[in-house]
């Protein structure tokens, strides 16, 4: 009888001790779920206390060992140890990860509510303002907006534009050389070499507008800059006359104003037109009374113009009208667009434009 109890009780210890076994392996995977799911120190440190703590299921589990059989305790304990260093080595580890992340959070983390800075923006330039104006107001008048190079060669500044070496129109304009030894090269005088680059390329009829910085070697007051933007125009058809130009610019002026205009058109000698003139514009600094801008005349010249020489329509291969019925003619301008802005802005110094001083700048 005896003998069947000792056995009885061998049988429920070793169930026991399986038992425990697997429970360790569930226990381990059910503790590594619930460390890998915790969300914060606080979930982290009750796992702690819940497993490994004094009272924990696991120091419980190590604390029972003690009536094993020695063997049993031996190697139950070693998995029991195994499995409380893997789990504290889990916790910490995680609890690295919470610290790292704290870390970066506290790095990251801005002040929503403190008031922004106000980012200074940037504005245009009033000549840009004034430039796409006088693009917008061409447009719709039917003109295309070209461009040309800003350096140019002898031949278009100069040559083919009627004004041949040595000829002293060619000192009307004080240039710009470049050094380059292949080339004779220069920064355009005006932009009137865009006339002759667009009509190589295309045929009559032509209604252009080419604006764009030109460059020329003198001294600077209050109405001459030596760098300025120019709008070159150019009307080319089988009748296109004066009458034409002096209702266009008449158009675009109080299109430009939004006022009415007195323009004043002069002769002048241009080598590329003829007949040539100057077109002024009453002042609209001193309201025609006279100050340093117009030089006490009240009138500011704004354009020079002309009818298109037959030879610079010959120079860019055009047929001009001048030798066959069937040819063309027409007419081109040189507007100042710092001038216009100057009138627009009554800005009684062109200088200023270019100055980058703020104080102008901001007003626009
Ligand atoms: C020319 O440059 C000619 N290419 C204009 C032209 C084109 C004539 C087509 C005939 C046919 P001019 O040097 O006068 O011309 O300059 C034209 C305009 O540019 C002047 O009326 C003036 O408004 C402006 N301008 C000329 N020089 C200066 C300067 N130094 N500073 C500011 N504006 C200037």
């Amino acid at each position: 009888m005896a003998k069947i109890k000792t056995q009885i009780k061998k049988t429920r210890f070793r169930k026991r001790e399986k038992s425990k076994i697997f429970f360790n392996g569930r226990l381990k995977n059910k503790i590594q779920g619930e460390i890998e799911k915790a969300k914060d120190l606080k979930e982290l440190n009750e796992i702690f206390d819940k497993y490994l703590g004094k009272r924990g299921q696991i120091s419980q589990i190590l604390k029972s060992l003690k009536n094993l059989p020695k063997e049993k305790k031996a190697r139950i304990g070693k998995e029991t140890n195994e499995l409380k260093k893997l789990l504290q080595g889990k916790i910490e580890q995680k609890k690295s990860d919470f610290a790292l992340q704290i870390k970066k959070d506290k790095e990251e983390w801005f002040d929503i509510t403190v008031p922004g800075k106000k980012p200074n923006l940037g504005h245009l330039n009033p000549l840009t303002y004034v430039k796409r104006k006088v693009e917008e107001i061409f447009q719709s008048m039917g003109f295309s907006v070209i461009e040309g190079p800003e350096i140019e060669n002898e031949w278009y500044n100069f040559d083919a534009l009627n004004i041949p070496k040595e000829h002293p129109a060619r000192d009307m304009w004080d240039t710009l050389w470049l050094k380059d030894e292949k080339e004779k090269l220069l920064l355009r005088t005006h932009t009137s070499p865009v006339q002759v680059r667009y009509m190589e390329k295309n045929n009559p009829p032509l209604r252009i507008v080419a604006p764009g910085n030109v460059y020329r070697h003198e001294a600077t007051d209050p109405s001459h800059e030596f760098q300025l933007l120019q709008l070159e125009g150019l009307m080319i058809g089988e009748n296109v006359s004066v009458a034409n130009f002096k209702a266009i610019i008449q158009e675009f002026l109080i299109r430009f104003f939004n006022k009415d205009v007195k323009i004043r058109l002069r002769p002048d000698f241009f080598p590329f037109t003829e007949p040539s003139f100057d077109v002024s514009m009453s002042c609209f600094i001193c309201e025609g009374k006279g100050c340093q801008v117009c030089k006490s005349t009240g009138w500011l010249e704004v354009a020079g113009a002309g009818m298109v020489h037959p030879n610079v329509l010959k120079n860019s291969g055009i047929l001009p009208k001048k030798y066959n019925s069937s040819g063309w003619q027409g007419w081109a301008f040189g507007f100042g667009l710092d001038r216009l802005a100057m009138m627009k802005y009554k800005i009684n110094d062109i200088r200023l434009f270019r100055s980058g001083d703020l104080r102008f700048l901001i007003q626009f």
